[in-house]
């Protein structure tokens, strides 16, 4: 493709390259640049793209984008925020395949590749329609599955995997759009159909220097959509109503002005019912995902597909044929009177929601098995440590992902936050150890959630993924529970 064409709509403030020059692709990362790129030099949050350019020159770019001009002899053209150049030159290169495609961005801290995987069921199933997801656990074109590093993918990566859902024929695309995605615009070039605000509490304060920069990061979504689909029972709703360029429709289970409520609530131990209320028309509504937030995730996914034109009769279909998502309050097998629940709660509110929505059904004891991340938000370890050891009636401390930090040391963070007794807590590093004590001391009627890994099948140690699935670690216990 021409140059000219691939900086499109581009301001560029200085260029000594030929616009005529012909790229055959575009890079950000000089390792993968091959003869004839248009390499990309982005400032990021770890190194600076600048300093790669000789490396990229070496490998045959054939033109540079950047912000400051290059000490290496090559044909340049200067922008002023290169980050954004890469989104916009991303998008003329694959032909804005967005625009061919109903595009639906799902934000918020928690609930987002749950009510990802829940639309998608909708429109398949009820409009019949091949839909791409983008998303925390993989990205899917229709039923194939393809692996994912990241919930949003950086803006190349992402306009190329658009194109290809567009080539394979999907009509409607729902993603998971973090903030971190809205602040570093890799989604920018993007216009959404539906925006959906699921909820906003504490987490990535290491990335947004507070909750409000956090809120409003999340509320760009709504500057970029044609209608918008918030949660009124979040104390950031207003935030992202304010923002928003575009008619919102509320949905709420307490906020009586909603267009969209839910009534008559009934929370079970494998799902949720309950009525949902519009001012044209009501409907059962049941989903086979326990706790109260399931309802809100439902809510949202109605408010979503009402917007894109479902009935609220094809909404409660869809849901009611609906199964859970991998790693999302999922059960695995046990060997006696006792549950094991693997979900991926890592953030303080994901926590305290599971383990109130196992408490509102439990016969037994309520066991808390969790850990934090390492290079994440630290802020959160006391608080996770105080709300897993208050909320459960015995808590197991351990690792989840360490990365690069001592796993000792987080669990010591954690642990800083724990008011409750002695009794009711252990810490024990390894995390598959700690499986293996939940199994070895339940008692009859115990719920155990392993809380924290979820989908994943890997502990990630010093820049290495070791594969570790808790289905297979929960298997081989119980196995070898069967040889005693
Ligand atoms: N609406 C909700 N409100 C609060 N907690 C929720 C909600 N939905 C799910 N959860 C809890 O949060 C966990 C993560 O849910 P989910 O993966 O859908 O969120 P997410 O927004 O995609 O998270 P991430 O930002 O890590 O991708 C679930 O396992 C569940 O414990
Ligand atoms: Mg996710």
């Amino acid at each position: 493709m021409k140059l000219r064409e691939i900086l499109k709509g581009l301001d560029i403030l200085h260029s000594t390259a030929d616009m005529e020059t012909e790229i055959t692709g575009i890079s950000y990362d000089s390792r993968s640049t091959a003869q004839g790129d248009l390499f990309v030099a982005v400032v990021g949050t770890v190194s600076d793209g600048h300093c790669f350019i000789p490396a990229a020159a070496e490998k045959g770019a054939a033109v540079v984008l950047c912000q400051s001009v290059p000490q290496t002899d090559i044909p340049y053209v200067q922008v002023a925020d290169s980050r954004y150049a890469l989104a916009a030159a991303s998008v003329n290169y694959f032909e804005n395949p967005a625009a061919s495609l109903v595009m639906i961005g799902v934000t918020g801290t928690n609930g987002k590749t749950t009510s990802t995987y829940l639309i998608k069921h909708l429109l398949e199933t009820q409009l019949g329609a091949k839909v791409g997801l983008i998303g925390t656990n993989c990205n899917m074109i229709g039923s194939q599955e393809l692996p994912t590093a990241r919930t949003t993918p950086e803006s190349y990566e992402l306009q190329r995997l658009l194109r290809e859902m567009a080539d394979a024929g999907c009509t409607h695309v729902v993603m998971e759009v973090s903030s971190h995605s809205l602040v570093l615009d890799r989604v920018a070039g993007i216009r959404f159909r539906v925006g959906v605000f699921t909820n906003l509490t504490r987490d990535h304060l290491d990335f947004h220097k507070d909750m409000d920069d956090y809120a409003a990061a999340k509320a760009m979504l709504f500057s970029v959509c044609d209608a918008g689909v918030v949660n009124a029972d979040d104390s950031y709703a207003s935030v992202m109503t304010a923002r928003a360029a575009c008619p919102v429709s509320c949905y709420a289970i307490n906020d009586e002005n909603a267009e969209l409520r839910a009534q008559q609530l009934q929370l079970l131990p494998a799902g949720v019912r309950f009525h949902a209320k519009t001012a044209a028309e009501a409907e059962e509504i049941s989903l086979a995902i326990p706790g109260r937030f399931s309802v809100y995730n439902a809510l949202g996914v109605i408010g979503c597909c009402l917007a894109l034109g479902l009935t609220l009769r094809q909404c409660a279909e869809g849901l009611a044929s609906a199964h859970g998502v991998k790693g999302r309050v999922e059960a695995v097998p046990t060997d006696g009177d006792y549950t094991i629940l693997i979900d991926y709660s890592h953030t303080p509110d994901a926590l305290e929601n599971v383990l109130k929505t196992v408490r509102e059904t439990c016969g037994g004891r309520v066991v808390a098995l969790f850990g934090c991340g390492g290079d994440r938000d630290r802020t959160k370890r006391p608080i996770m440590g105080r709300i897993g050891t208050e909320l459960a009636d015995f808590a197991v401390i351990t690792s989840d992902n360490p990365r690069t930090e001592d796993p000792d040391a987080i669990i010591a963070e954690i642990l800083a936050g724990v008011t409750a007794s002695a009794e009711k807590y252990i810490a024990v590093t390894d995390r598959v150890k700690a499986i293996e004590y939940v199994i070895e001391h339940h008692q009859p009627g115990d719920v155990i959630v392993l809380a924290g890994k979820g989908h994943e099948t890997y502990q990630e140690i010093n820049h290495v993924k070791h594969h570790m699935d808790e289905r297979e670690i929960v298997a081989e216990i119980l196995e070898r529970r069967k040889h005693k």
